[in-house]
């Protein structure tokens, strides 16, 4: 088990000391989360009120047309960003600011230093945070080169690896932080359909493996459900959630299936028929749509 959860158990424990939550926390909370820009001639709007939990071991996806806000909540849970109304709770702590409990992978893959290694990479955030001295942190960098298949390659520097390589270290460089909760921005839309899927289905690989909890950005339906276990439906400009639908039950196997193929089509109408949305929910099949705004 990985460090993140046993802490998220400890916090439980906690809170149920506290007795003012009946129930146990969820790992991050967000509530009511509203998000704004504020230029000199005009404030926009990117999310309006906004929530959702996230518990232990999801792989929660934000899905939702370009614009609709998904990058700017993403960097509201990192902490870049303040919420204008609402908060959000990571283990029960307010959110105020960035920190190694919160790590991003962006879609751009040059955000690897091209002087340093694969090694040095992984690497380099342990060391500047002090998380752990050289020799840990050249084990640990080694321990997760290794998950993502790469360790043939620590010592090769970044031009010289592929796409998917690229996307594989900017991976083992958050998951050796073992932040509690991995932020993920539409991470391998930048690569081609090929290595897209062969990254889906290695990030699934890894997810079994080391149980992270991950929270994932994307614009692309089929993504959605391949790569979650919860998926929030955001609607356009602002963003308000849609629902919410549990898609466990997907993996890269059931592409093209019949049942696949009706959820993404559900999935879209719910996204993009605003007069739909409501009229829609009664025959819904989904057992699984847990809330619906
Ligand atoms: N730095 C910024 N200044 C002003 N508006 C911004 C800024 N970043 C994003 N926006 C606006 O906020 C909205 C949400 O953007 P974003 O979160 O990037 O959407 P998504 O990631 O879903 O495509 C968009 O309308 C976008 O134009
Ligand atoms: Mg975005």
């Amino acid at each position: 088990m990985n460090a993140a959860l046993q802490s998220h158990t400890a916090s439980d424990r906690l809170n149920a000391q506290q007795a003012s939550q009946p129930t146990a926390e969820a790992l991050l909370q967000v509530q009511g989360v509203s998000l704004e820009y504020r230029t000199p001639e005009r404030v926009v709007r990117a999310t309006h009120q906004v929530s959702f939990e996230i518990d232990p071991g999801d792989r929660f996806v934000l899905l939702g047309p370009s614009g609709c806000g998904k990058s700017t909540l993403l960097k509201a849970v990192a902490g870049f960003i303040q919420p204008s109304e609402g908060q959000i709770r990571l283990a029960g702590q307010q959110v105020t600011e960035p920190g190694p409990d919160r790590i991003v992978v962006f879609q751009e893959f040059d955000q690897l230093p091209p002087w340093k290694t694969v090694i040095q990479n992984v690497m380099f955030p342990l060391l500047a945070s002090r998380t752990l001295k050289r020799r840990e942190a050249e084990e640990r960098a080694r321990y997760y080169l290794e998950k993502v298949g790469l360790s043939a390659f620590a010592d090769a520097y970044p031009h010289t690896l592929s796409g998917g390589m690229k996307a594989r270290v900017a991976i083992a460089r958050a998951l050796a932080m073992q932040p509690k909760i991995l932020l993920m921005d539409e991470p391998f839309a930048a690569l081609d359909a090929l290595t897209r899927r062969k990254m889906q289905e290695e990030l699934l690989e890894l997810w079994e493996e080391v149980r992270f909890t991950l929270l994932f950005v994307t614009h692309s339906i089929e993504e959605a459900l391949v790569v979650g276990n919860r998926i929030l439906l955001l609607s356009p400009h602002p963003g308000r959630v849609r629902a919410e639908i549990n898609s466990h039950q997907y993996t890269l196997k059931s592409l093209g299936g019949v049942e696949f193929q009706a959820s993404a089509q559900r999935i879209h109408r719910l996204l993009f028929d605003e007069g739909e949305a409501h009229a829609v929910e009664p025959d819904l099949r989904f057992q699984d749509v847990r809330i619906a705004y």
